[in-house]
């Protein structure tokens, strides 16, 4: 079959915060830039990115990027690589004040200057108490970042393809990365999308559980689609819970809440996280809090009839307050949870939000396989794993993330571009071939299993078998249940073959995605046999010999997962940052 073809300097899949903040530097430097997305641009998951993005500015209060990088590196529980993190954290306050001149629209204080509030685990001087990082448009700051982004790049005559959902990557022989292959959703026609370089945007796979503050697009289609061109897959057993999900909702109720003054309280009104959190309180980083959380829940301390949630109370804090610096929240309480906030507490659950592992890079956002840089390929934000947030990520690090490594890999792709990628060789048949057979499987798969039911026991059995905390049988069993899922997922059938807007052959094609990241992450979480950060094995136990569980001597290293095999390989940490010293190993507590 023959497919069309369109050619670029430049192509990003993906048009959240990465994506859009790569092409405003691509497009910016005169190069033919294209943008594809499943949704229109502004609609892309930062969209839902709440309490704010973080940068050492000190505008309430002092503050140093040394302080950002020590709490980024013992969020991590010192997985994350210290070079990678040095250079987002001294990067913030330049990546914030570029998003300032693009038009974002920050909240201010009364000085004029960005309003900035506290969030879990920011903490001046190297851990001593809570400090005010990160920078807030009230509870929008997505909202506000993709349309500053989106404005910005209209200027820059980036080229976006609107509703259309990407195959595959394109490589050629010698492993150059040479473009992707993409659906048209409202057609189903295919294209081809030749590019000298080619970044993938994707955002996270948080679908693959089944109660996920994430929006139904994130399926991990980059991290399904590097996969299947043979890069491994990092970190992938790390996946956050958020706190605050509105109980049976799964809604975001941001951090910010407990950073404008939230109290979480169990069923008896007890301020719970004093037990757990003596110095940092409600706001210890997620992954601690989380645990609590599910702790009083299990220990029957949990709220309402079934026990089984907790509440976040802001009643004490003045109803303007509220109304200036929550308004959303406010709002998704009242129709998600039926609570007005300003008189009722909100029932919260912690709830699966982000994924810390993805598609292996370094701090240029060079996609990095089997120790060298694949040519021509670049991943940027929710889907890459730089590696910035370890095993646990620091609450507004996302957007943060989001704006200094899409604007590196934009960056590293205009040398590589303008450099030994000039030329663009031709893409082999069989590349387009192989993505054109899912493709064709849709249209003759007979017998087959359906795709919503098929997704709904993936999703269950992630839930139960790698949630907030991990149990070895448990986790042996999920192996063998996601493996068998993933049969069914080969063999999906739609009813409906019809090309014209059929979101059932989209779905059908996402799933493809998501069960690449279900087995990649049950598979690591079952091999990592200690607890670290958001992996916490009931095998691996707090004990004097190693307190949280934690065993530096064996796993203080990134897991490596190939779709071949289901082989895992692993490397080593990068403790040894740019131009600072180490922030050296210790026990993690707030
Ligand atoms: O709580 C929040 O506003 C979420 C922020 C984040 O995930 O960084």
């Amino acid at each position: 079959m023959k497919v069309a073809k369109r050619t670029f300097d430049a192509v990003i899949v993906g048009a959240g915060g990465a994506g859009m903040r790569a092409a405003v530097t691509l497009a910016e430097s005169g190069l033919k830039t294209a943008v594809i997305s499943k949704v229109f641009p502004t609609r892309s998951h930062t969209v839902a990115a709440q309490g704010g993005v973080s940068a050492s500015l000190g505008n309430s209060e002092p503050d140093h990027w040394t302080w950002h990088m020590y709490d980024t590196v013992k969020g991590s529980d010192w997985l994350g690589d210290q070079d990678a993190i040095e250079f987002m954290c001294k990067q913030a306050p330049q990546v914030v004040v570029e998003l300032e001149h693009y038009g974002m629209p920050f909240d201010r204080t009364d000085e004029g200057k960005i309003y900035q509030r506290p969030f879990g685990g920011h903490m001046s001087n190297f851990g001593e108490k809570p400090v005010r990082r990160a920078c807030a448009a009230a509870d929008r700051t997505g909202h506000a970042m993709l349309h500053a982004l989106y404005q910005r790049n209209v200027r820059a005559n980036t080229q976006f393809f609107v509703e259309w959902l990407a195959l595959d990557l394109l490589r050629a022989a010698d492993g150059r990365v040479l473009g992707v292959i993409a659906m048209e959703m409202e057609t189903g026609e295919i294209t081809v999308f030749q590019a000298k370089a080619t970044l993938f945007a994707t955002g996270g796979a948080g679908r693959i559980y089944y109660s996920s503050t994430n929006a139904f697009i994130n399926t991990g289609d980059g991290v399904g689609m590097a996969a299947r061109a043979g890069i491994p897959l990092e970190d992938m057993e790390f996946w956050q819970f958020h706190p605050t999900g509105v109980a049976g909702a799964g809604v975001l109720i941001t951090e910010g809440v407990r950073g404008e003054g939230g109290i979480l309280r169990n069923a008896s009104g007890e301020r719970f996280m004093e037990r757990y959190a003596p110095n940092a309180k409600d706001l210890a980083s997620r992954d601690v809090v989380s645990r609590a959380m599910v702790t009083e829940i299990n220990e029957g301390r949990g709220c309402g009839t079934a026990k089984d949630h907790v509440l976040l109370d802001i009643t004490h804090l003045d109803a303007d307050v509220i109304n200036k610096r929550l308004p959303g929240i406010r709002e998704i309480s009242i129709q998600f949870a039926g609570a007005d906030p300003i008189k009722t507490p909100i029932p919260v659950v912690p709830t699966c939000h982000y994924q810390m592992g993805g598609i292996p890079t370094n701090y240029r956002g060079e996609v990095v396989a089997h120790g060298e840089a694949v040519a021509g390929f670049y991943a940027a934000g929710e889907c890459a794993c730089a590696s910035v947030h370890g095993a646990n990520r620091l609450g507004t690090n996302s957007l943060l993330d989001l704006l200094v490594f899409g604007k590196s890999s934009g960056e590293s792709m205009i040398e590589f571009i303008r450099g030994e990628g000039a030329a663009l060789p031709e893409i082999p048949q069989g590349e387009i071939d192989k993505a054109l057979a899912r493709v064709n499987r849709l249209d003759t798969q007979k017998n087959g299993a359906d795709v919503h039911e098929t997704r709904l026991a993936m999703q269950r059995t992630m839930q139960a078998h790698a949630g907030v905390f991990r149990f070895k049988d448990m986790l042996a069993q999920g192996v063998d249940k996601i493996l068998d899922i993933e049969k069914q997922v080969l063999q999906t059938e739609i009813k409906d073959k019809s090309k014209t807007w059929n979101t059932a052959r989209t779905e059908a094609l996402e799933l493809e995605n998501l069960i690449e990241v279900a087995k990649a992450t049950m598979i690591s979480a079952n091999a990592r046999t200690e607890s670290r950060g958001a992996h916490v094995r009931d095998d691996a136990p707090d004990t004097p010999e190693h307190p949280n569980g934690r065993d530096d001597a064996n796993w203080l290293k990134h897991s490596l997962w190939y779709r071949e095999g289901n082989r895992l390989e692993y490397k080593p940490v990068n403790l040894k940052p740019l131009t600072v010293e180490s922030v050296a190993l210790k026990t993690r507590a707030y």
